[in-house]
């Protein structure tokens, strides 16, 4: 990972957020690569979930009516459960303090805390999980016994207690109670409040989805893994709204629908695989829940959730707001609440999977015949940031002018960067290692028969391409 962080830096994908006055955790600033990529990967799932005859768009406001998340639960549920240490103020979600303590700190604890625990040998596994059960049921007394792993003092925790994650703020002028609002932590319900809106401004019927794209905010205790848990990110939401009934089948294709777009994009197979939600751990809304989790190099980590919502968000929404959002069926004159299947992806998460999955370090031939370690990032052509470099081999003979007027003309289609510093082995290594699927060489040939090479970065063969159909060429190659 680190050396992903690192490359992320140096050629430009990802920044720490306002790092010249030492950052703000989990805050992260996208660079030139970096917007590039992050804006394909959403095109690509834009284009997969909306060039389609019964999903629309919309682009609904990161502010929203404080009923709205009183409707939606979020200001009741949205909470994780937290300590500080008293001594060195250190903070800390429950959960991930109990899953980060180490076998032997769980098997001290459960021994000072239960008279009846096996004083010789215990496997880990009989730990983990009498440990879990004291954890479940006496939060408060094993915290007693733990050691901060910031400062090492032993019972200095406070009690556990409830923390909101959503960021308040407020509205107008005045900052009192009946001013605040909030930064939303999810853009779903800016698509269910607009559900008869779209419904009936592009005269849809269930089954039809409504699909957005924006910032989603959560004040997350514990921000860790560069851009996988962070407190400002992106979210691709898909809501598609069915009949109550045939919410299951509706529930089992978006399943498998959206494991076929990674899988699409070129995301490894054996890296992705399916988390079911246990029941007794099921949202508050939801009825039935998946992950699909990516394999990073610290584990395994959601990168999307296709839940079955049922009706709980409309009906919400008609009790708290007092206005119908029934469908009618002129049809079957029935009238009722839809089921929503939803579809969740961070585009911040998936933009991660994708960079950390094509990243490679592979022996590679050099000019002299030997080999050295090339890095190179294997996008799927249409994630890559720069579609296609151009090079004059050298600076004289005309080629940096011929090169100049290829890139002059790739330009208005596709991103392309010139570049004729050093030898043309580097400059093909510096395009490896952000992505670059071809680089275009001008070299002696093209001054007799306009041809130029263009080298394919997974397999690094070249072919020679006529400049005149080099467009063509490499459109079809890159989409
Ligand atoms: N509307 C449902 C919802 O928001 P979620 O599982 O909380 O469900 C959906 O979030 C997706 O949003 C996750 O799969 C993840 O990709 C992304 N996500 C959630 N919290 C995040 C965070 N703190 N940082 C980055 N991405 C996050």
């Amino acid at each position: 990972m680190d050396k992903i962080v690192s490359l992320s830096k140096r050629r430009g994908f990802v920044f720490q957020s306002s790092e010249i006055y030492g950052g703000l955790n989990g805050c992260w600033d996208y660079g030139p690569l970096g917007v590039e990529l992050l804006r394909n990967v959403k095109d690509a799932w834009w284009k997969a979930m909306t060039y389609r005859e019964d999903i629309e768009g919309v682009d609904a406001a990161i502010l929203m009516h404080p009923r709205v998340w009183e409707a939606s639960g979020h200001v009741e549920n949205f909470t994780d459960p937290m300590v500080d240490c008293k001594q060195c103020k250190s903070r800390y979600r429950v959960d991930i303090l109990f899953e980060e303590t180490s076998i032997k700190k769980q098997k001290d604890a459960w021994r000072e805390l239960d008279p009846n625990a096996p004083k010789g040998q215990v496997t880990d596994e009989e730990v983990q999980k009498q440990f879990a059960i004291l954890a479940e049921k006496y939060t408060d007394k094993v915290l007693g016994v733990l050691t901060c792993p910031n400062c090492g003092n032993k019972g200095t925790f406070t009690g556990a207690r409830k923390f909101n994650l959503m960021f308040k703020t407020f509205v107008g002028p005045v900052e009192d109670a009946n001013a605040i609002v909030y930064l939303r932590p999810e853009t779903a319900q800016g698509i269910f409040v607009n559900f008869l809106n779209v419904q009936s401004a592009s005269r849809q019927k269930p089954p039809f989805g409504i699909a957005q794209i924006g910032k989603a905010f959560r004040n997350e205790i514990n921000t860790k893994n560069f851009l996988f848990r962070t407190r400002e990110f992106e979210q691709m939401e898909m809501q598609f709204f069915v009949k109550p009934g045939s919410d299951v089948e509706w529930f089992n294709r978006w399943k498998e629908e959206r494991m076929q777009w990674f899988l699409e994009l070129g995301i490894t197979k054996d890296k992705l695989q399916w988390h079911q939600h246990p029941r007794d751990k099921l949202a508050h809304y939801a009825k039935d829940a998946y992950d699909i989790e990516y394999q990073f190099p610290f584990g395994w980590g959601e990168i999307e959730g296709i839940h079955n919502r049922t009706d709980f968000d409309l009906a919400r929404h008609e009790e708290y707001s007092g206005k119908s959002l029934k469908y009618y069926d002129e049809q079957t004159k029935e009238r009722y609440i839809p089921y929503i299947i939803e579809t969740s992806a961070g585009a911040s998460r998936s933009f991660m999977a994708f960079l950390v999955d094509a990243y490679r370090e592979e022996e590679a031939p050099t000019a002299d015949g030997k080999t050295e370690v090339r890095t190179v990032l294997k996008f799927d052509p249409r994630l890559a940031p720069i579609k296609a470099a151009v090079f004059p081999l050298v600076n004289r003979e005309g080629m940096p002018e011929i090169a100049k007027q290829i890139e002059t003309a790739l330009r208005p289609h596709m991103r392309v960067f010139y570049d004729d510093s050093g030898a043309v082995g580097r400059r093909y290594r510096r395009q490896d290692e952000i992505g670059t699927p071809f680089c275009v060489t001008v070299d002696s040939q093209t001054l007799a028969d306009q041809t130029v090479t263009v080298r394919e970065r997974d397999s690094m063969q070249q072919e020679r391409v006529n400049v005149s159909q080099l467009r063509d060429y490499l459109q079809r190659k890159l989409y």
